[in-house]
């Protein structure tokens, strides 16, 4: 493995910047190539088989120009739709982004854990299948958001998002008791990676306080193991962004503090 690494880090649009900046905080002098496939956002839209036409040929393009030592998918979307067809495909290690199951039914008290994610997110088998896998233990209610990942995406970009079209978007997260007990829920999995770019107002907004669990932390670890430290003699390189629909210049200010105030390349 060279010491600097290079890691390709792909989303459907800003949502993997809240993995992106886990993992440079972990490894910091590697090199990263941030892709958002901003031409086919949002990925919550599209079916199983289009993911797939989609980004096996574009993650084929991306290894063949940047020869990554890593490909991480931070999108849950894509990666409970297209991980096996990468992994068949290529040879480059992938890492996944998928919804956080197991560590929150291990977190809940009251047992009882909402999966907030795309719609294509909660419908996919993979998603059905860490339920079955990891939460038998766990009443898991599933809630696919059709516009969080576009609301979190203007906020973002500086566009005013109302606390009312949030609310609306996560009220079904929050599971009251049967019978007016203590058994609600108390843990809310961000299965999507957009969603953590909200959090300061899901804090705000939830109707009575969970635990919202974000994987990205765990994915960065899961990076380091695989790739090892690195030494890059002290020296850290800008990500370079590169946006699918070529939009790329305007968000300059939007980015700068995910990388420390650094703008991107
Ligand atoms: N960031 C993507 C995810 O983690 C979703 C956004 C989209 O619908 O494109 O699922």
């Amino acid at each position: 493995m060279a010491d600097t690494p290079t890691i390709l880090v792909l989303d459907s649009g800003l949502g993997g910047l809240t993995v992106l900046r886990e993992i440079v905080k972990a490894l910091p002098g590697a090199r990263y190539v941030y892709v958002a496939d901003d031409a086919f956002f949002p990925y919550g839209h599209h079916s199983e088989d289009e993911i797939i036409a989609r980004v096996v040929p574009l993650v084929g393009e991306l290894i063949d120009t940047y020869t990554p030592d890593l490909a991480v998918i931070a999108c849950n979307t894509m990666s409970v739709s297209v991980l096996g067809p990468l992994r068949a495909a290529y040879s480059v290690p992938f890492v996944g982004t998928v919804p956080a199951i197991k560590p929150a039914c291990a977190a809940s008290k009251t047992k009882r854990v909402s999966v907030l994610g795309t719609r294509a997110t909660v419908q996919r088998e993979y998603t059905q299948a860490l339920i079955r896998d990891h939460a038998r233990a766990c009443t898991v209610t599933l809630v696919g958001a059709a516009h969080l990942a576009r609301l979190a995406e203007d906020a973002l970009r500086g566009k005013p998002v109302s606390d009312a079209d949030i609310v609306s978007e996560i009220a079904p997260c929050f599971v009251p008791a049967a019978d007016g007990g203590a058994l609600r829920t108390d843990a809310v999995v961000l299965a999507c990676t957009h969603y953590p770019l909200l959090l300061d107002r899901l804090l705000r907004l939830a109707p009575w306080p969970v635990a919202w669990i974000d994987p990205a932390p765990a994915i960065a670890r899961r990076v380091v193991d695989l790739l090892g430290p690195g030494d890059s003699g002290g020296r850290e390189f800008p990500p370079e962004m590169i946006f699918t629909s070529g939009r790329s210049r305007t968000l300059t200010d939007a980015l700068a503090p995910f990388f420390g105030g650094r703008v991107p390349a």
